[in-house]
Formats: C-alpha cells, structure tokens, sequence
C-alpha cells in the first residue's frame, strides 16, 4: 500500500449515530424471572430498564442503523467509506466479522472492514485505531461503532448478571478537522486477570459440545466485586493519565463519558478524581451495561443534547473485560 503523507493535524468526530432495540425490559419484568428487587438493583447499580434487541436483530443489524444515523449526520455516502471497524464481544458470528456485514448492509464497498475484541474500552480502542489510519493518511475516513446484543450472552436464571446487560449500538464518522479533533490517548490492559470476566465456550479452547451447552459456559461469568475495586482504580487513574497526555487538569474538563457499568463506580471514580458528579454522563438507568456500545451511544446522546458544545474538553474513560481499558481527550 502506497501511504500518501496528506498533512492531516488532527482528526475529529464529524457524526454522531446510535440505535437502541424498542423492547424496554425493567427491573420490575426481572422481578418476575429471578429472586431480586428494584430496588436492589437500583441501589446497587443505578439501572432501572435496559433494552433488549429482538430475536431478528444481531449486532449487525444495531450497528447498521447507528452507521446511517451517524453517516446522515456527517452528510457522508455510505458508498465513500474508507474503513469500517466494528468493536463488538457479541459478534453475528465467529467470520466473518460483523464490519464486513456492516459494510454489505450499508453498500459502503470501498471500506475496508475489520472487528476488535477490547469488550467495554471497544470503542475506544477503534476509535484510536481509525485515528492513526486516517492520521498516517491512508485513510481518509472511518466508521466507527460499538454494537452489542449482550442478552444473547447472558443467562436469564442468573441474578448475579442478568440484571446488568442491555444490547444498542453507537457509531460515529471521523475525519480530519481544522479545529478541535482528538487530543490525547491513553490504552492499556492486564491480562493477568483476564479471568475475572469470561465467556468461557464457544472459542479454540472450549468448542462448543452437549456439555458446555448444558454448563451454561457460553453465558458471561463475572467476578463483580473483584472487577469493582479494579474498575474504580483504573478508570480514575486514565482520567488523570490522559488529561497529562494533553498537557490538562482535570479543572479543564468539560464533561466525562464513562463507560456505563455501575452507578457505583462512576461515583466513586468521581470523588477519587475530585470531580463534580455533575460532569459526569450518566444514562445507565436507562440503558444498563452495554459493553463496547455504552460509551459510544453516551457520547452520541451527549452531543446530541446539547450537553457537549463546540469547544468542550470531552473525556471518553472505558474499562472491561481483559482486563483493558481506554480513555481518549477530545476537543469538541
Ligand atoms: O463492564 C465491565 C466491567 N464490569 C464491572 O465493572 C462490574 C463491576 N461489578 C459490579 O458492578 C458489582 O460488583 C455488581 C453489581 C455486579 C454486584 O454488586 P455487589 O455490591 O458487588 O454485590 P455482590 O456481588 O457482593 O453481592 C452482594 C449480595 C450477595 O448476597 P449475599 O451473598 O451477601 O447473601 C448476592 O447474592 O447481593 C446478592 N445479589 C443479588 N441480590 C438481589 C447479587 N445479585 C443480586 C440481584 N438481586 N440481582
């Protein structure tokens, strides 16, 4: 490949798209599947409903619907698509990737297509990736999505994380901009405790047989408490790591786009970082956890609304199941 050094300084987002399933599922329906309550579960993780994708409806099909919102508002052709990446744990299947059915659907066939698997920090990870392609100049855009349909992963007779998941998807365009665009990056991962959030059939080291069906191994095992400690540590540790990358404080912030795992964490990810919870973007009471799909639909429902103005210093901070993490500086 030829890489033409096309003098692009920065690159931003220049549309925004999201979908979420019409099924409302709230905690009162959950009330009547497994031994819980609203309000432990409000208290507990701050969700109240999620959204749940119906039986038709694969990560693909979520993620096509945001890629056309997201490409109508940055008055961009499917059909001049560079790239697509498409970050998902819950792909259509194994292969082919979900962006390759992504980019059939759209009739973007010029893109080259690809899925990563960093479960929460997803998009983040894609968006840093997308970055460099169109930064090194071979690409002179990108379509960036989280999708997830999660209830196709979760086992609905398990209270410890049935409660937790809900299934949308987030898509954003990025190209060079002449102001604003992204600042700084910071990704990371520990593999080491890799353990304590699994999908444990279904790949080369379990295959999918009568018993790993009838052991439920191809539903989400979850460590909650062990992932809690960590989540809070490290969320608040990017926040400050990237905000030095781009030479800022956390007094220069705007407005931070967590990802949406529990209440709990982003509160407590708030007092470690002495941040006004009102700078804070919360709407998992609505959504629930939507892995690599919760930050994207966040920071779309953001600018969306108004909450995020042309100049805001934005904080993406996500972390998951890897363990990785990422969080990204963002001039609006
Ligand atoms: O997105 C990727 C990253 N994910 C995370 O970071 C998730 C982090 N973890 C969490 O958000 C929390 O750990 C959970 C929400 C998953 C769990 O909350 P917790 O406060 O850590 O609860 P716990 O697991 O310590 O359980 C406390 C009690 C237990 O009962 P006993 O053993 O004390 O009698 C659980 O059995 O709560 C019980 N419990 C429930 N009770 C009612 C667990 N789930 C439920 C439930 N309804 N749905």
């Amino acid at each position: 490949m030829r890489v033409i050094s096309n003098g692009v300084k920065k690159v931003g987002i220049i549309g925004l798209g999201s979908y979420l399933p019409k099924k409302v599922f709230t905690n009162a329906d959950l009330e009547k599947m497994v031994d819980t309550s609203d309000e432990w579960i409000t208290t507990r993780t701050g969700i109240k409903e999620r959204r749940i994708a119906s039986v038709k409806e694969a990560a693909s099909d979520l993620a096509q619907k945001a890629a056309e919102s997201a490409l109508k508002d940055a008055s961009l052709k499917a059909k001049d698509l560079d790239l697509i990446i498409v970050a998902t744990i819950t792909p259509d299947m194994q292969f082919p990737s979900t962006a390759c059915l992504v980019q059939k659907a759209l009739g973007a066939a010029k893109a080259a297509c690809f899925d990563i698997s960093a479960a929460c920090a997803g998009f983040v990870y894609a968006l840093s990736i997308a970055e460099k392609f169109i930064l090194s100049g071979v690409y002179r855009n990108a379509l960036v999505v989280g999708s997830e349909k999660l209830s196709s992963i979760t086992n609905w007779k398990d209270r410890n994380t049935c409660v937790l998941f809900g299934d949308g998807a987030g898509a954003c365009i990025l190209a060079s901009v002449k102001s604003g665009g992204i600042i700084s990056t910071y990704l990371g991962a520990d593999g080491k405790n890799s353990h304590l959030l699994t999908l444990p059939a279904g790949g080369s080291r379990l295959p999918t047989s009568k018993e790993t069906v009838s052991k439920k191994l191809h539903f989400v095992k979850m460590q909650g408490n062990e992932l809690f400690k960590s989540a809070v540590r490290i969320m608040s540790d990017s926040v400050d790591k990237v905000l030095r990358k781009a030479g800022l404080s956390c007094k220069d912030l705007d407005i931070l786009i967590p990802h949406q795992a529990n209440i709990r964490i982003l509160l407590a990810v708030a007092k470690k970082t002495a941040l006004p919870a009102g700078k804070i973007y919360f709407n998992i009471e609505k959504y629930g956890n939507m892995s690599s799909a919760s930050t994207a639909i966040a920071l779309c429902e953001a600018v969306k609304s108004g909450r995020i103005k042309k100049g805001d210093i934005v904080v993406l901070d996500a972390f998951g199941a890897g363990l990785v993490w990422g969080a990204m500086v963002i001039k609006w």
